[in-house]
């Protein structure tokens, strides 16, 4: 199985941060293949521009969009590491999505709709918050994310969700708490 991470945040210090140095660290461990994609380290453009839209009239992808869903063909499971922001995912992520997940690579249409292309591919999710678990429950937080990013977007291309894994209120739990749930990712085997 050969794995992609695809991570989304900026902060080297940061939580998500420690998930992705520990995910990776699973991986090796388990003699898995793994590429990582850090959007803000490589400095992904988010922008759905004219560019794009040029491109795709003439079937095809801009250079950057092209080496990212390369990296895709060539993987088997997508991981895809980000904390929640405005109840959605960092506008890189979904600018990453707007742009390589196009007509034609991630889904198609024919006389029944939209139908996913990625159905040979599964992923797995992993997020921090900074609301507690309750509330993400008791005012449909949870229940939205589930319909807009694991049907609307990943399940909308076919990919099959394997693991959504939240770690809740980071920034106002204890240290402790912080670190238990690292070690709890530890003992998650990939
Ligand atoms: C721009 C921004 C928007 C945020 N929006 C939300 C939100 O909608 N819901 C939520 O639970 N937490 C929200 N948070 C809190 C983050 O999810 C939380 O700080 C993060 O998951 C902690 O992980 P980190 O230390 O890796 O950043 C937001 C934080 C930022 C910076």
């Amino acid at each position: 199985m050969k794995y992609l991470i695809i991570y989304a945040h900026p902060n080297p210090k940061s939580f998500n941060h420690a998930i992705k140095e520990i995910v990776g660290e699973n991986l090796r461990k388990a003699g898995n293949n793994f590429e990582t994609r850090d959007l803000y380290g490589i400095g992904f453009s988010p922008e759905l521009s004219n560019n794009d839209f040029v491109a795709w009239q003439r079937g095809q992808a801009l250079v950057d969009i092209n080496r990212e869903q390369d990296y895709i063909r060539n993987s088997d499971i997508l991981i895809f590491i980000h904390p929640i922001w405005w109840f959605n995912m960092p506008a890189i992520l979904k600018g990453y999505i707007d742009r390589v997940f196009s007509y034609g690579f991630a889904y198609n249409v024919n006389e029944n709709g939209p139908y996913g292309l990625l159905t040979d591919k599964k992923a797995i999710l992993i997020n921090t918050t900074g609301s507690a678990e309750e509330n993400y429950i008791k005012y449909g937080y949870k229940e939205a994310l589930r319909k807009t990013i694991e049907d609307g977007t990943f399940g909308f291309c076919g990919l099959k969700i394997i693991m959504h894994k939240y770690f809740y209120a980071v920034p106002y739990v204890t240290d402790q708490a912080r670190q238990k749930m690292l070690e709890e990712l530890q003992g998650i085997s990939l």
